[in-house]
């Protein structure tokens, strides 16, 4: 594969740039012209931000996964598509080219499509970091089946409110998987969450960890037993079909936190996902033939369908696949990773560097990292410490640090540097990416003009036109994505993070101004964790906030109004943290629990959270003002209990 529009220098970065604003039919349209089409589309761009109405390519006809496998048969049959590196340092690499990928996908596009799967059917997928979480993904791809993959971390509450929410009718899960030394039973999960649940029809369980499961007659089937019924009842020319689709034919949905207490659906599209993802890919990281990219994220977040799947896939890139964490058998997991497989780009989050920073440079000692060639950051926004030590104790100063700003909803990254190509600036995402219109708005929409007393434009960070990896809508209730996006400041698409600008026009992300927490790069809703905590039998009233957090970047404070005995305080906090567990999962415990005996409330009854969550950050003098308060005694009591 080569990738002629690659960028590679300054100049036609920003070239580029130039020609996708004044004209993004022409661009993206001689971009589009490197992909695999049935048929070409009718026209590049049509869109508004009122409705939101957003397309891309429209009456083209493709299938991702034939940009995805089929096209590189010729070519790169036997060049590894997935290296795959077991949770368990001792178990045998799996290997997959793409001639083999290919082939189990096309398998178990047919095994799907045998268990009843039709296009535009939703198929959620609750897996381990296996090789066959890619293919289910691919597979449903394949047939135009739109996947929703749920993290392995999420409870079975949680994944029954994102079934119920897809109307899902079919999962495909794995007896249990591995994370580090624990053992986290996968199935069992899911039949907690379908307890009562009449839609679900059919689900497919791969065995993984041979764990005890139950299987229910009629309803659960084994993998391994569906795809031996394949090869041998079908004709070949059958079982490798594939679907045909609209290039804006849903091709996922993905449940993501906001400032509500209920995770939305975003939905994205076949072709202009497609083409972001692989167009990101190969500019961001300046992927090169051969190279091996490392994305340690894991699948059940965007950052894994695009940077593991979809974008090196449709480039020809061999992608590693992680099983386990950074820190399990030890602090090396990484290093020995990178070397055992001379792994060239490596694409991490802040708080698995600042974590691994904790460990020093022993775990580094002996580690051949001479392969690595590119690093990569997401998630958060990154110190300059942790970013510092990534430059000098990984890339040993000879690799490219990008630091790559985007979301679940933007399909793929929208500002970073080019590795190698355009500048970098420690904790600064740089500059915006051919097609991305960035723009700093003040609270009422205004751009912002004028700098701050730092030199810096400052304001909250929106989009101002579309581009190809957009979301469209979110699963099944269109008006919500709407208000969620498009409804704050008028035609324009708020992210919800706020930013700086500099003087060279770089942009720093500095977190979100919602009420969004982003806890280990992962994101959590205060409202949702509230309402998880509410539900406990003895809470009256909770509140939750964020505070800076050593490793996490933002760690969770809850503070509560408990109805019970102050001596049981201790067993009532691991209640709370159990309750949180089972209703969300455990990435979104609470770090600290301080109760309290009432909360800042205006004369309206609104919880006034600045005034939390500067005493959760410790500030020791001024809240600001508190005159509007209801009770402003309350807060001096809440300062003296923190925690
Ligand atoms: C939020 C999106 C994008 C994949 C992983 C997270 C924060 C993301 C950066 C960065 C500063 C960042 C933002 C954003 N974020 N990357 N490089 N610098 N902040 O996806 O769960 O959709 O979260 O993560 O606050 O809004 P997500």
């Amino acid at each position: 594969m080569s990738y002629p529009y690659q960028i590679k220098s300054f100049e036609q970065y920003q070239e580029a740039y130039k020609q996708s604003v004044n004209d993004p039919g022409k661009f993206w349209g001689d971009i589009a012209e490197h992909f695999t089409w049935r048929k070409k589309w009718d026209k590049v761009l049509d869109w508004n931000f009122t409705q939101p109405k957003i397309e891309w390519f429209a009456g083209g006809k493709l299938n991702i996964t034939e940009n995805c496998l089929d096209r590189h048969l010729a070519t790169l049959s036997d060049k590894p598509a997935i290296i795959w590196e077991s949770n368990n340092p001792e178990e045998k690499t799996r290997i997959v080219t793409y001639e083999r990928l290919h082939k189990r996908v096309c398998q178990f596009a047919q095994v799907l499509k045998n268990n009843g799967v039709k296009k535009g059917d939703r198929v959620c997928i609750y897996m381990g970091m296996i090789p066959e979480l890619a293919y289910a993904v691919l597979a449903c791809a394949r047939i135009g089946a739109i996947h929703s993959v749920i993290f392995g971390g999420f409870s079975a509450q949680s994944i029954a409110d994102r079934l119920d929410d897809a109307k899902a009718e079919f999962i495909v899960t794995c007896d249990g998987a591995y994370r580090g030394g624990k053992d986290i039973p996968l199935k069992s999960v899911i039949d907690d969450a379908l307890i009562g649940n009449k839609v679900v029809k059919r689900v497919i369980v791969y065995t993984r960890t041979r764990t005890p499961v139950s299987m229910l007659k009629g309803r659960d089937v084994w993998w391994e037993d569906e795809m031996t019924k394949v090869t041998d009842t079908l004709p070949v020319e059958e079982f490798g079909k594939a679907e045909e689709m609209d290039a804006e034919d849903p091709l996922f949905v993905l449940y993501t936190s906001g400032s509500t207490g209920k995770p939305k659906g975003v939905v994205h599209t076949c072709a202009g996902y497609m083409v972001w993802t692989n167009y990101t890919f190969v500019n961001v990281f300046q992927y090169q033939p051969g190279q091996v990219h490392f994305c340690t994220a894991d699948i059940g977040w965007i950052t894994g369908h695009s940077y593991i799947i979809y974008g090196p896939l449709s480039a020809g890139a061999t992608s590693l696949m992680f099983e386990g964490i950074p820190t399990w058998p030890d602090a090396g997991r990484f290093w020995d990773i990178v070397q055992k497989y001379k792994v060239n780009i490596l694409y991490t989050a802040p708080t698995a560097i600042r974590s691994l920073m904790g460990f020093g440079e022993e775990p580094l000692q002996g580690k051949d990292l001479s392969s690595l060639q590119v690093l990569g950051t997401v998630g958060e926004p990154i110190n300059e410490e942790a970013w510092h030590w990534y430059d000098e104790h990984i890339g040993k100063k000879n690799c490219p640090v990008v630091d790559t700003w985007w979301q679940t909803e933007t399909g793929g990254v929208l500002i970073s540097n080019l590795a190698g190509v355009t500048p970098a600036k420690p904790s600064w995402a740089t500059l915006p990416l051919p097609g991305v219109q960035p723009v700093l708005v003040d609270e009422k929409g205004q751009e912002v003009t004028e700098k701050d007393e730092d030199g810096y434009y400052k304001g909250n960070l929106c989009l101002k036109a579309p581009w190809p990896g957009i979301l469209r809508t979110t699963y099944g209730d269109h008006e919500r994505c709407r208000t969620n996006y498009f409804a704050t400041y008028e035609n324009l698409y708020f992210t919800g993070d706020g930013a700086l600008r500099d003087e060279q026009g770089f942009y720093r992300i500095t977190g979100r101004v919602d009420d969004v927490l982003n806890v280990s790069g992962h994101r959590i809703g205060t409202a949702e964790v509230e309402n998880a905590i509410n539900m406990h039998a003895g809470v009256v009233e909770s509140a939750v906030v964020g505070y800076p957090h050593d490793i996490k970047g933002q760690g969770i404070y809850a503070y509560v109004i408990y109805s019970g005995k102050p001596d049981v305080d201790d067993l009532a906090k691991k209640d709370i943290l159990a309750t949180v567990s089972r209703i969300i999962g455990p990435i979104a415990k609470p770090d600290k629990v301080q109760f309290v005996s009432g909360l800042p409330k205006t004369r309206s009854g609104k919880i006034m959270r600045r005034i939390l969550r500067k005493i959760a950050e410790g500030e020791t003098g001024s809240l600001g003002d508190t005159s509007t308060l209801l009770d402003p005694a309350v807060v001096e009591e809440i300062r003296n209990g923190r925690l």
